[in-house]
């Protein structure tokens, strides 16, 4: 095989200039919640675990990846901390030469425990999906029981160190609205930072229209009448998506990611890697790059990387859910990793 530029170690770059140097690593499509807005309520059909990539294989995809300029991680589910000793895998990718940062999202129920392993581990950030405040919600919203045991990890997690804990909350129509102000009430007295992710079509269900998306503008309005006009923050970091704010009395910040009604795709700088060891090029691909069984076949680390920069050079200039010839991806959220 002649080595190309492509097999190289320059950067991972797509057709639009677009440099990727972060991946979002899904470790498990299970949960032991089924938020609506993601997974179906029953009968879920989850991978089987040989089909689960293991930590050595996750840990290689990384290290051949991190030469090329991969050196932001968030591990993702399903939810990640009901893979059996995750703390591992987090201590592993820390170590790898490159890797700058290291970060996980998580629901929060089994926070409690492994807040203390995954501190020791060296994760260097976390964020804590909340919808609301009040069980008979939660309760709805995630068809199981479990907000006290939330609230006591996210308390667990500051207890043992973690700083700048963020919590992500769906923005949904007739659902969001008046969990806005508790929980932005909530976040400024407990040192959280609150963001609001715009409802997306990745729901299992497939109940997702354009009128259920509460916008952030929406959102902005709600929290400048409860807490005053809000000040923007100019971002340090172009491929974030969110759009960040200060409150009046200087208390605090807030976050909208506007996924849908302003969508931050000429700057995303990110990979996705499945569960089963499949890499995306967006949330919204309808095509997948293996990685697997090439891993598995015992292919060479350029064969690897060139897979990876095909992915990357087919990815579309934007989303376009907005679009008439949108189409979803076959695959729910919780089969990503959000
Ligand atoms: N739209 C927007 N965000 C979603 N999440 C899950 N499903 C959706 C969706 N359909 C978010 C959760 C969580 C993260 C893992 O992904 O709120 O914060
Ligand atoms: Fe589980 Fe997260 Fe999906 Fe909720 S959004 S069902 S917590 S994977």
């Amino acid at each position: 095989m002649t080595l190309g530029n492509s097999e190289g170690l320059g950067p991972i770059v797509d057709r639009f200039g677009r440099v990727h140097t972060a991946m979002r690593i899904s470790v498990t499509d299970r949960c032991n919640i089924r938020c609506f807005y993601c997974m179906p309520n029953e009968s879920v059909r989850f991978l089987p675990n040989k089909e689960i990539l293991s930590f050595e294989e996750i840990v290689s995809v990384v290290e051949m990846l991190s030469p090329l300029g991969v050196k932001k991680l968030r591990i993702t589910g399903g939810e990640p901390l009901v893979r059996s000793q995750l703390y591992k895998l987090i201590r592993n990718l820390v170590a790898i030469p490159g890797i700058e940062d290291v970060a996980l999202t998580t629901n929060g129920i089994l926070l409690k425990d492994q807040a203390q392993s995954l501190y020791e581990a060296g994760l260097h950030r976390l964020n804590v999906s909340l919808d609301t405040l009040d069980e008979s919600l939660f309760e709805r919203i995630t068809r199981r029981t479990g907000l006290a045991r939330v609230l006591q990890g996210i308390e667990q997690a500051q207890n043992v160190g973690f700083s700048k804990i963020r919590l992500n909350a769906i923005a949904m129509a007739e659902l969001t609205e008046t969990e806005i102000v508790p929980l932005a009430d909530f976040a400024r007295k407990n040192n959280l930072e609150l963001r609001f992710i715009e409802f997306m079509p990745l729901d299992a269900e497939e109940s997702w229209q354009p009128g259920k998306v509460l916008t952030g503008a929406a959102i902005k309005g709600i929290i400048e009448d409860a807490f005053g006009l809000l000040e923007p923050v100019e971002s340090t970091e172009p491929s974030q998506p969110a759009r960040n704010f200060r409150y009046a009395d200087g208390m605090g910040q807030i976050g909208l990611i506007n996924s849908v009604s302003e969508p931050f795709c000429s700057s995303c700088n990110r990979l996705r890697l499945t569960a089963e060891g499949k890499l995306r090029n967006c949330l919204f691909s309808t095509t997948e790059w293996d990685l697997r069984d090439l891993l598995r076949s015992g292919a060479s680390v350029e064969a690897i990387r060139h897979r990876v920069r095909e992915c990357v050079e087919a990815k579309k200039q934007s989303h376009g859910i907005d679009g008439h010839d949108f189409q979803r991806p076959a695959k729910a959220m919780y089969q990503i990793g959000g």
